[in-house]
């Protein structure tokens, strides 16, 4: 990632903010004097973790397609422009040998349908700020299949390929989109799975390491790339294979049709 400065002043907004990869990240921020505001479910314990970090609150579930917007419209309204949303807010299954489809489907609207309400409510406020960008959490678990929970994986699976999809017709606006895939990392999320990795001596990243990925991706990700984080290995943007091109009766790569390309990329 090619790193510019993020100027003091900025201003971002974190989904699931009072979380550990939010935590860590806010603080980064506030280091960095970015004004950071912390959406996620409105309770006392969130809205004093935000406080202890000099952060703002703002109470969210990102499966409220209106009060993403909002959530947006506030942040203008107080601190006068947006220019990062870390769309960060996310929960997995916990089902890992049934198919509970109402588990699935709830892990779906969260980690999937929290992203694309979240990038729908940041992109004008973004535009009016003359471009920022947009971080969207995944997961190594969109990019590997996950056996135990199947819903996480086509959550996070969808969201890279969201990312990977809208990313392209945004940098016209200035706007960078891209995801971070961290590997297991020690924050509450993994609680339930915590004592295996200690007894199988398994690496967890710790909740800084992503963090510093997730500022990094602001400050110069690849539009549309998704970056590994991985124990040992820091933030590497995974190589996507790409698929067989379709060929002509003569065999030459067919072109895709213009009409297939939105007119900003034509
Ligand atoms: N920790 C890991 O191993 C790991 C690995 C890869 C990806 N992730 C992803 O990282 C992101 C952050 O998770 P974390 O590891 O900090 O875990 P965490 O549980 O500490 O934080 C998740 C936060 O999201 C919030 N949240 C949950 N549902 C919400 C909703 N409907 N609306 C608003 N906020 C909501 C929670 O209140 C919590 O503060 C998630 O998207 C998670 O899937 C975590």
């Amino acid at each position: 990632m090619t790193d510019t400065t993020i100027a003091p002043g900025s201003v971002a907004l974190i989904t699931g903010g009072t979380g550990g990869f939010g935590r860590a990240l806010a603080a980064l921020l506030r280091e960095r004097e970015v004004t950071v505001v912390l959406a996620d479910l409105d309770t006392e314990a969130n809205r004093q973790t935000a406080e202890g970090l000099g952060a703002h609150f703002v109470g969210l579930d990102v499966t409220d397609r209106a009060a993403n917007a909002a959530v947006v419209a506030s942040v203008e309204a107080e601190h006068g422009r947006l220019d990062a949303a870390f769309l960060n807010a996310g929960i997995a299954g916990n089902s890992r040998d049934t198919l509970d489809v109402d588990e699935f489907l709830h892990v779906v609207d969260v980690d999937l349908f929290g992203v694309v309400y979240g990038t729908e409510a940041a992109l004008p406020a973004l535009r009016r700020a003359g471009g920022g960008s947009i971080v969207v959490t995944a997961s190594l678990a969109g990019l590997a299949p996950v056996a135990t929970d199947p819903g996480y994986s086509v959550a996070k699976g969808g969201a890279i390929a969201f990312v990977r999809s809208l990313a392209p017709r945004l940098v016209g606006d200035g706007i960078t989109m891209s995801a971070i895939c961290p590997g297991f990392a020690d924050t509450a999320i993994i609680d339930p799975l915590r004592e295996e990795f200690a007894a199988a001596d398994f690496p967890v990243l710790s909740a800084d390491e992503v963090a510093s990925a997730m500022l990094a991706a602001w400050a110069g990700a690849e539009p549309g790339a998704a970056y590994v984080v991985q124990p040992g290995v820091g933030a590497v943007p995974y190589k996507f294979k790409g698929v067989p091109a379709a060929r002509t009766a003569s065999g030459e790569t067919a072109v895709v049709p213009q009409a297939l390309m939105p007119p900003s990329l034509r």
